[in-house]
């Protein structure tokens, strides 16, 4: 149970992928579409999304799958519904000690990256905050919406400079589309909540890797518990077996937490 990793230290772009091969074994391929989430295993038939936020528990090896991941990519889907529960997200690298540092040598170094990922934010634009620090940060921010959010928010969205896409009737699946086709991105996190997500493993699924992050300590308090994540049963019938889990105990110094990396077959 206790890790032989110590995030604070990777510094460099060969300590990174280090420790990501101790996390999920060798053979790292990664473009694609990787779904990040952590989880909550109610009962075995069951996994609930944790809602971020002060009631949520803590690790620190599931930030850094979460910035490994951003470190990665070339877009980042998100929604309105996060940016309104988490006014403080960012998509910019962050870690404990050097680790953002070392995340950032590991995209430049190992995939030759030099922008940031673009932030793609899907929303209807209703209470849309164009001063949340996402719109702030060094990457560019594309807004997926219907017409009418497209009208609502232009005047606004030019002003900080965020590009809009509106379509008849979007659905999450045409953010993929777009940042594939119009982006030209070969990578994409979804970092958005399950009832986006959840969208994505419907036949034909779109996610190609999903880094899981499973908490198995007590319940989980009413406030942490979000919706429900895809079953263990259709996870299994759609990837193949990972790698065994890396496990850890989260920052309480109890809660034991397993991380696992699917891939498609
Ligand atoms: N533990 C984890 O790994 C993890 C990861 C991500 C999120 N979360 C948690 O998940 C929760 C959010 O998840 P959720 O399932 O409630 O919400 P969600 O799936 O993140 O977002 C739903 C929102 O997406 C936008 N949206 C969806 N379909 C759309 C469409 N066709 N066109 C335009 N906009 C569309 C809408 O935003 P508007 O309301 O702005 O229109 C909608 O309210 C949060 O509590 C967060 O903390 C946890």
């Amino acid at each position: 149970m206790s890790p032989d990793l110590d995030i604070g230290t990777l510094s460099t772009a060969d300590a990174v992928s280090s420790a990501i091969r101790r996390l999920y074994g060798p053979g790292f391929h990664g473009t694609g579409v990787v779904h990040v989430t952590s989880v909550w295993r109610r009962d075995p038939d069951t996994q609930l999304v944790i809602r971020i936020g002060p009631d949520a528990p803590a690790c620190a090896f599931d930030q850094l799958v979460l910035n490994w991941t951003r470190a990665r990519a070339d877009a980042i889907i998100t929604t309105g519904r996060i940016l309104r529960q988490e006014p403080e997200l960012s998509h910019q690298l962050q870690g404990p000690g050097s680790s953002a540092q070392g995340l950032a040598r590991w995209r430049t170094e190992v995939l030759g990256k030099t922008r940031p990922p673009i932030s793609l934010l899907l929303t209807s634009g209703r209470d849309l905050d164009f001063a949340h620090p996402l719109f702030s940060g060094p990457g560019r921010v594309v807004i997926l919406t219907d017409r009418r959010g497209g009208w609502n928010l232009e005047s606004r969205a030019s002003d900080a400079g965020v590009e809009i896409v509106a379509l008849d009737n979007p659905t999450p699946r045409d953010a993929i589309g777009l940042l594939r086709l119009e982006f030209g991105c070969a990578t994409i996190s979804v970092e958005a909540g399950p009832s986006v997500s959840r969208q994505f493993y419907e036949p034909p699924t779109v996610i190609d890797e999903l880094l899981l992050s499973v908490y198995g300590g007590e319940p989980l308090p009413p406030a942490a518990r979000g919706q429900r994540h895809v079953t263990p049963k259709q996870i299994e019938a759609a990837f193949r077996q990972p790698y065994p889990a890396y496990s850890v105990v989260g920052d309480d110094g109890r809660s034991p937490w397993d991380f696992y990396r699917y891939v498609r077959p």
